[in-house]
């Protein structure tokens, strides 16, 4: 890894949450930072639940089951890795509320791909395509969303990834089973 990567620092159980509109890059981030065990993603469980990663109405019984695993997955200490867009607040409640019962610490990582890109990717991806309005409405949900309005959610960490940004991860050991809190 270069030296000029940027160090993201995360406690070894913590729920990663990423953060971006479709085409954002979030996917192809997580393939290529972390375990295919530990991403949990809404598309994924689309496809479980429908067979199409696609199907929007199967996405109550997709998240249904993301919650699931995410939430086993906690209770072991084990790191996971939130796969979805996240854009709404109501929705990261919800993932909050269940690191906070395991006492885990919660990393937002927001993938600030200028909009164009993302329009492009989300129309020209094989398989499921995103149109160019509602990546435009996701960007424009996001963008006035600050970091201190994540930490007040309560988000341990924001981390702010631009396009083709250089990242290493790196974990820091939980100090106990179930807190790793106090983890830098
Ligand atoms: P992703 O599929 O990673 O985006 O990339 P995403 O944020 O997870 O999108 P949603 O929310 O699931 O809809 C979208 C497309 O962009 C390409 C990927 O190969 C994919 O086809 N891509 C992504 C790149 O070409 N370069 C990158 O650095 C990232
Ligand atoms: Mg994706």
């Amino acid at each position: 890894m270069a030296n000029t990567a940027k160090v993201l620092n995360i406690p070894g159980s913590a729920m990663v949450v990423l953060i971006g509109a479709a085409g954002s890059g979030k996917s192809t981030f997580a393939r290529a930072h972390f375990r295919a065990t530990e991403i949990l993603s809404s598309d994924f469980f689309r496809g479980m639940v429908s067979d199409d990663e696609g199907d929007q109405e199967a996405t109550p019984d997709a998240f249904a089951l993301l919650h699931l695993a995410l939430e086993k997955r906690l209770c072991r200490g084990k790191l996971c890795v939130v796969d979805a867009t996240n854009i709404r607040a109501e929705h990261r409640l919800r993932l909050l509320e269940y690191a906070r019962s395991y006492k885990r610490s919660a990393v937002a990582i927001i993938f600030e791909t200028p909009l164009r890109i993302c329009v492009e990717r989300a129309a020209s991806r094989p398989g499921r395509t995103v149109s160019a309005t509602i990546v435009r409405q996701q960007a424009k949900q996001l963008a006035p969303q600050l970091d201190d309005d994540f930490l007040r959610e309560g988000f341990l960490k924001v981390f702010r990834l631009k396009l083709m940004e250089q990242v290493e991860i790196r974990r820091s050991k939980a100090a106990s089973p179930r807190n790793d809190r106090h983890d830098s």
